[in-house]
């Protein structure tokens, strides 16, 4: 089966090539290469270097190739930065998606996965969140997101695409032999923030908020490592081949508050991450926790990295091998 991976080069994308090399699907990577990193691609998969925004080059990679099934991770991805830009957000991931789909529809590719996100959960009445939570996006970022999970749905409907929407909390954690990694620029996640403090790259960790209604005051975040997630992946493209659409939560279903894991940071790294208290920043809410059961009902998926410390080791064992990311 061949597959093509948008975003193929980045964070989640390199470690679901990775596992998808290994599971002996055949992969090609589109990528700009922007925010993704050559060294991050799978020695097995064919790199396309490529922006989705360029019509001609996208033709021209399905035409090179027929495609079974179609990931899609490639997107900007900073919830602040697109209430700041957020008409490049609308053309970089609104835009480049429809690019997507047009030549997935030309080329009658029928299954999709799309990179989700719970920032599509602003005013959740219920925590742990599930999948029928009403759809309120906290950003343009997630408003772009909601546009793609709707636009999919239109594709089912014309084309008869089947699709499924994998709506992460927070992605965390690399591949335990640390070969790859998370390696954001600028980073914005907090765990490879906290290990930045303890390999002296950050003088200390900013707490944004000390007084939410939390049982420190922090503010509290569903943890799913990066591997938990590729299985997902895996999972939900060979489950499309029952003709069935669907939406899943990615998520631990453990939330773990900012000063845990600085503690648990700690712990792994034997740093003392000296931390800083600032005000709160406008839309985090004070906590986001999955509700991950309906994945596992229907496909089995269950989490194998479920403790804070292991996730947080095999984080520091990428970081600690490349302080500078991939151009350690
Ligand atoms: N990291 C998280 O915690 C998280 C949470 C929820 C959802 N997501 C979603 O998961 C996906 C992957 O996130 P990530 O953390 O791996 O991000 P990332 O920035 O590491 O990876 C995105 C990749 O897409 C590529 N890309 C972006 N725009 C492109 C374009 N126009 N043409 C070609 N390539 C392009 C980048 O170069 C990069 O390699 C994104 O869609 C993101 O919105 C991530």
């Amino acid at each position: 089966m061949k597959v093509l991976v948008t975003g193929g080069a980045g964070y989640i994308g390199s470690h679901v090539v990775q596992l998808l090399t290994e599971r002996g699907y055949q992969v090609v990577v589109f990528d700009n290469l922007v925010k993704g990193n050559r060294g991050a691609v799978h020695p097995d998969a064919t790199l396309t270097v490529g922006d989705l925004h360029d019509r001609a080059a996208l033709a021209a990679v399905f035409e090179a190739h027929q495609f079974d099934g179609i990931l899609h991770f490639a997107s900007q991805i900073l919830v602040g930065e697109s209430m700041q830009r957020p008409f490049d957000y609308l053309r970089d991931n609104v835009y480049t998606f429809i690019n997507v789909l047009e030549r997935a529809s030309l080329a009658g590719v029928k299954r999709f996965i799309l990179s989700s996100t719970a920032n599509l959960y602003d005013a959740p009445k219920r925590v742990p969140i599930r999948e029928s939570e009403a759809l309120i996006p906290g950003s343009i970022y997630g408003e772009t997101k909601y546009m793609a999970e709707r636009l999919l749905a239109w594709m089912d409907r014309l084309y008869g695409v089947k699709y499924c929407c994998l709506r992460y909390f927070n992605a965390c954690g690399a591949h335990p032999d640390g070969h790859i990694g998370e390696a954001h620029d600028p980073e914005s996640h907090l765990i490879p923030l906290v290990l930045s403090v303890a390999l002296g790259q950050r003088p200390a960790i900013e707490i944004y908020g000390a007084d939410y209604d939390t049982p420190d005051g922090t503010c509290i975040r569903d943890y799913v490592h990066v591997l938990d997630l590729a299985r997902a992946h895996v999972l939900a493209l060979e489950a499309l081949a029952d003709g069935e659409s669907r939406v899943y939560n990615l998520g631990s279903g453990s939330g773990y508050s900012v000063r845990e894991v600085i503690e648990a940071a700690r712990a792994v790294t034997g740093h003392a991450i000296p931390t800083i208290e600032s005000p709160r920043r406008p839309g985090d809410l004070p906590v986001l926790v999955a509700d991950s059961d309906k994945i596992g009902r229907e496909l089995g998926w269950e989490t194998e990295y479920n403790n804070l410390k292991t996730i947080i080791q095999t984080a520091w064992n990428w970081h600690r091998r490349h302080p500078n990311g991939y151009d350690s």
